[in-house]
């Protein structure tokens, strides 16, 4: 088949690769010139495991531009643009406004357009007013891929959901999608079918619960702190319960990220303009638990170290999460940046995340105190405190007695709660974790 994807970010781009992959011909188009030439040389223009071999791979079949008319041969259409948080909390829909702008001009009767950003309940109906009269159909196709298993997610994801119109209509849309997904359905991947509203909810539900049972552990880990309980053992045993289940139950600094801290407060923002807010309002708690994990760790270097003015801290981390050089609201990075305005000298070690995060912190006027780099040991040299922020597996792997030999006071304050914890205290450190001793 022939593809279109509009939008080539961490979503885009991966799906574009992997609907090659599948054996359609596919244009990937993104308003990003320099973007574009990256992809359109092979070359990742962010760090996902797997995807510059997806791209090599997939050469024949894949190519790239900037102008919407190139989506013209195609049939079927991907819109995979970005819903950033607009400044009062909601989802800012202009990018997917403008892409289906851009792309209703190249419509065919029979094409079908198929979005894939997390929106807003109502933003499917809203847009089949715009595409309706060009004879193509809409359907609301929503992504659950993790960064860093982005190709993995994509190509056998957990399920597929198809938000698809009333009627006949939606019948249709649903066979050409079966057609373009047909390798991954023939895995027996489920395909839930529904209308537009749930499918556009199922994806922000799906973030919220995810962040909600990660800001339960945090909860838990700030009741431990005070009585002297392991978090970890308590998310261990409370995890055997299969209702409950041990993943996503480890505590630490929080959520980061381009999608769960800004899902949730659209979702907010979205059931307010609905008059159902309330419903909604422990989401609110989820959000201030999550925002309190930053600040948690500096009070903790404040306990040790007294007034942290003058002082050398080492953050190992700069990225959301491991396996990633995305830094949008990373808790990592905002940590460093308190810890440099509390007066320390900070230097930030993060093998992807050292790179993109410079311009960040110039525009916070913060150079002069916060500096970045690929090498963790020289992070550390002559540091009074290391913090570990994001949990690299170089990280978890190094050799405790000789970071302290390059530190000028062995204090760990272990953010993510991945060290192992008496081989450092038997290196002779102390050891801080959150939520446990
Ligand atoms: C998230 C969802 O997991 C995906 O299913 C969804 O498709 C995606 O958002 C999206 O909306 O596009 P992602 O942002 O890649 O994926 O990251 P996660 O793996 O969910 O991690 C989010 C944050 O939670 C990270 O900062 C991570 O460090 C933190 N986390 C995760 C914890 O603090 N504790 C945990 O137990 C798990």
């Amino acid at each position: 088949m022939k593809i279109s994807v509009i939008g080539c970010g961490y979503l885009g781009a991966v799906h574009a690769a992997s609907m090659a992959e599948l054996g359609h011909e596919v244009i990937g188009i993104d308003v990003d010139p320099a973007r574009i030439e990256s992809l359109q040389q092979g070359i990742a223009p962010f760090h996902e495991p797997g995807f510059d071999a997806l791209l090599k791979k997939t050469a024949s079949r894949l190519t790239f531009a900037t102008d919407m008319s190139s989506a013209a041969d195609a049939n079927v259409h991907f819109v995979a643009v970005g819903t950033p948080q607009a400044a009062d909390g909601s989802a800012d829909m202009t990018f997917v406004n403008s892409a289906i702008e851009g792309l209703v001009p190249h419509l065919s009767e029979g094409d079908l357009v198929v979005g894939k950003s997390t929106v807003p309940v109502g933003t499917a109906e809203r847009l089949s007013a715009s595409v309706t009269p060009t004879a193509a159909l809409l359907m609301w196709n929503p992504e659950f891929l993790r960064e860093g298993f982005a190709v993995e997610d994509t190509l056998s994801p957990d399920r597929l959901v198809y938000g698809v119109p009333e009627g006949t209509d939606g019948d249709t849309a649903t066979a050409v999608l079966d057609e373009v997904y047909a390798e991954i359905l023939a895995k027996d991947t489920p395909r839930l079918v529904m209308n537009f509203a749930t499918a556009e909810l199922v994806k922000v539900a799906a973030n919220s619960f995810l962040a909600t049972k990660i800001s339960f552990i945090n909860a838990m880990a700030e009741r431990a702190d005070v009585t002297g309980a392991s978090v970890t053992q308590l998310a261990d045993a409370i995890g055997y319960d299969t209702r409950i289940g041990r993943r996503f139950l480890n505590a630490g600094i929080g959520f980061g990220g381009g999608c769960l801290p800004k899902d949730i407060r659209g979702f907010i923002a979205r059931a307010e303009e609905l008059g159902v807010g309330k419903a909604l309002s422990f989401l609110k708690d989820v959000d201030d638990i999550n925002m309190r994990r930053r600040t948690r760790v500096v009070d903790v270097l404040t306990e040790e170290l007294g007034s942290l003015d003058g002082k050398t801290i080492a953050v190992w981390g700069i990225s959301f999460k491991p396996d990633s050089d995305d830094i949008r609201d990373s808790p990592a990075l905002d940590i460093a940046e308190s810890l440099a305005r509390s007066g320390a000298t900070v230097v930030s070690a993060d093998p992807e995340g050292w790179k993109p995060a410079q311009a960040r912190i110039e525009r916070a006027g913060l150079s002069a105190s916060l500096t970045t780099t690929d090498n963790h040991h020289a992070a550390v040299t002559g540091a009074d405190a290391l913090v570990i922020a994001t949990e690299w597996k170089v990280f978890q792997e190094e050799d405790a007695t000789t970071i302290g030999s390059l530190m000028a006071q062995k204090l760990v304050v272990d953010g993510r709660n991945c060290l192992d914890s008496d081989a450092w205290k038997a290196a002779g450190f102390r050891y801080r974790g959150m939520g446990r001793a």
